[in-house]
């Protein structure tokens, strides 16, 4: 699932000699990396902040010298390799490069060959260090997903008595004020009726949680897409207005695709939590846009808004349970939404819209 092991590698080539940053641009580029170039330490550091895997870096730069460079760069991004380049060797040149963190270390002039190897091994490393990194992630998932089961089962089960009892309580009031005069029962009427509405809701909260905590059993039957989006889309016209964000089923509005294997009811909770999120952050006079379409055996299905986006130092976050950056949020929605697509065999990815907000990218298996 992780992203940086599918695309290029890219290779941030440090070095102040124009000539030698033209040759590997050329012969990295062949080699399928994708390759930056700088050619002094402040201009390293700047095309560092686009993000590389490897740094092939000069010891000496007319701004600086490259071990601090090398070090100030793993510290940045501590999931990259440096390699160091040097045109003359020595043992304390050696010992520096690998205090700064450097994992090769090579002689200029350096034969085409030795340089790819190197570099290969650096990628290596790269690739183990990310696999890494996803494997904490996902264990740290994972533990939060079952204290929340736990806690949550407990909960709602300590919460859900009391619960009933009053909504019991409340049914009583309310047939003994039905007994009352017209004039004495309306004013009573409406404050009973809100209570019960508010108890329904809780009692809503539950449920959600209570799915997530222990999922029901999984039976997928054909669902048709138009209806499903067409559903979502008239369910949250309300909200839509009172936040005066246009909220629209674009193109054919999925009428072309066929069926989803799936759930209709989970999916709806999907794409309903996909748009709340979408209406929440779009501001008014925004656009919020439901679109689907078939690739291959599947059916994309596009969520775009708005709004400001999601930074990319939290993409990795977003499906995280308890994530959240709104104040009012529980940070649960996507969290939900991510066990309910994996348990359909589809994925979700987050990106940019083309008129900048965000963009979810929802993936789901059709009927075969
Ligand atoms: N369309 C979007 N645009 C910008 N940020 C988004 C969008 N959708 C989600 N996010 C970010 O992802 C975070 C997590 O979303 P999630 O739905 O899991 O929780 P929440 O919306 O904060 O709370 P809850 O859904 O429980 O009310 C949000 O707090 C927000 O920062
Ligand atoms: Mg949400």
């Amino acid at each position: 699932m992780s992203p940086s092991l599918a695309r290029r590698p890219t290779v941030l080539v440090v070095d102040d000699n124009a000539a030698f940053l033209d040759n590997l641009q050329e012969l990295l580029g062949d080699a399928g990396y994708q390759v930056h170039g700088a050619s002094s330490c402040r201009e390293a550091r700047e095309r560092a902040r686009e993000g590389f895997d490897v740094a092939l870096v000069d010891l000496r730069l007319p701004d600086g010298d490259g071990t601090a460079l090398a070090r100030e760069l793993k510290e940045k991004v501590p999931e990259s390799e440096v390699v160091l380049l040097t045109g003359f060797a020595t043992l304390e040149t050696a010992v520096a490069a690998v205090r700064a963190g450097a994992c090769a270390y090579l002689m200029k002039p350096c034969a085409p060959n030795e340089l790819l190897l190197t570099l290969e091994q650096a990628m290596r490393q790269v690739r183990l260090h990310e696999e890494k990194r996803e494997l904490a992630r996902r264990a740290q998932v994972t533990e939060k997903l079952a204290a929340v089961g736990t806690m949550t089962a407990g909960l709602s089960h300590e919460i859900r008595n009391p619960l009933n009892a009053a909504a019991l309580q409340l049914s009583v009031l309310e047939r003994r004020v039905r007994r009352l005069s017209e004039d004495q029962q309306s004013p009573l009427l409406e404050p009973l009726r809100l209570v019960r509405d508010e108890i329904r809701r809780l009692d809503h909260i539950l449920e959600d949680f209570l799915q997530f905590a222990r999922p029901r059993e999984f039976r997928p039957e054909p669902v048709e897409v138009k209806p499903l989006l067409r559903r979502v889309v008239d369910l949250l016209a309300g909200q839509a207005e009172s936040r005066r964000v246009r909220l629209v089923l674009a193109g054919d509005g999925g009428e072309s695709v066929s069926p989803i294997q799936g759930e209709e009811e989970r999916l709806r909770q999907v794409l309903i939590n996909l748009a709340l999120n979408a209406l929440e952050a779009t501001p008014a006079d925004g656009l919020v846009r439901v679109s689907a379409e078939r690739e291959g055996d599947r059916v994309l299905i596009l969520v775009d808004d708005t709004g400001p986006g999601v930074p990319l130092e939290i993409r990795d976050r977003l499906f995280e349970p308890f994530f959240t950056t709104k104040a009012q949020g529980s940070g649960l929605g996507l969290s939900i939404v991510h066990a309910i697509v994996t348990q359909h065999g589809g994925t979700l990815e987050v990106g940019s819209s083309p008129e900048g907000g965000a963009r979810f990218f929802l993936r789901l298996p059709l009927v075969r």
